[in-house]
């Protein structure tokens, strides 16, 4: 019995000793936290989940929703593309994705492809200063997941640069997940807060957010600002809070 509980008990603080290293070497090698997380990235990215492509394809990627010359903030392993490989609507496509570790994951997903009609690049700039990517020039912005991993003051800038480059009436879509309203969900409220620092590492700077406050201080410089609360389809019972919508130039 004493042999067992003993077993248990450094099998545990292995465990936690490994986990422990492995989280201090994320948070100090940039390199290698970029490696790692493109690879996770492309680990979470499941083409087959139905629930997850309903959302990204049906619900924000209309084909109807999204035409001529096109932008993709944080474009990471590709996971948007099975909603936009055969949009006839599409005139070129742009993928703006500092982590050039995903790059590679990005193009072997194109080459899975045959039915694409329209030019393909990827810049590794930051959203916050597309100098590559001239003003009135984008038909539709597309954003996935990105605003949780950019630090203030950081995606006001961003949103700030897509309306540069938007063409007047273009489209910016989106959809983020939230932090959880402290009053309304609490418990999931509290443990955000709680695992936020743990998250942070493992999610390339990804943090718990009251995104809507980003779309609400556009107010004065789009001609529409336009979301609502959507529930996402995650696994992770913590990661339930979403939000969906258009700015529109
Ligand atoms: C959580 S991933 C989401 C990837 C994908 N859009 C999706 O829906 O699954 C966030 C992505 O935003 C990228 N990103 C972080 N900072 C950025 C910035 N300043 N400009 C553009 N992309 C950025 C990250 O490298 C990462 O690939
Ligand atoms: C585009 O391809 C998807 C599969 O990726 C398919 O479900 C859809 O029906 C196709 N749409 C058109 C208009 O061909
Ligand atoms: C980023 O892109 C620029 C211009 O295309 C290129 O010169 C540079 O080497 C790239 N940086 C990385 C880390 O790939």
């Amino acid at each position: 019995m004493g042999r067992c509980v003993k077993f248990l008990f450094s099998t545990f603080a292995i465990t936690i000793a490994i986990l422990a290293i492995g989280i201090g070497y994320l948070k100090v090698d940039d390199v290698f936290r970029e490696q790692f997380f493109a690879r996770f990235l492309n680990m979470l990215s499941n083409p087959n989940d139905v629930a997850m492509m309903d959302l990204r394809c049906n619900q924000l990627l209309k084909h109807s929703n999204v035409k001529g010359h096109i932008l993709e903030i944080g474009s990471g392993t590709g996971i948007n593309l099975p909603c936009l490989h055969n949009n006839t609507n599409i005139e070129s496509y742009t993928g703006i994705e500092p982590n050039v570790h995903t790059h590679p994951y990005f193009y072997k997903l194109v080459e899975q492809y045959d039915d694409i009609s329209y030019n393909i690049r990827l810049s590794n700039d930051s959203a916050a200063d597309m100098k590559e990517i001239p003003s009135d020039s984008i038909d539709t912005v597309i954003m996935t997941f990105v605003l949780c991993s950019i630090p203030d003051p950081i995606p006001d800038k961003v949103l700030r640069e897509v309306h540069r480059i938007l063409k007047p009436g273009g489209k910016f879509l989106f959809f983020e997940h939230t932090l959880a309203h402290p009053e309304k969900n609490p418990l999931i409220y509290q443990f955000q807060r709680t695992i936020e620092p743990v998250w942070e590492i493992i999610g390339n700077g990804c943090r718990f957010k009251p995104i809507t406050n980003y779309f609400d201080a556009m107010k004065s410089l789009y001609s529409k600002v336009e979301y609502k609360s959507i529930v996402l389809p995650l696994p992770m019972f913590f990661v339930k809070d979403g939000v969906r919508g258009q700015l529109i130039k």
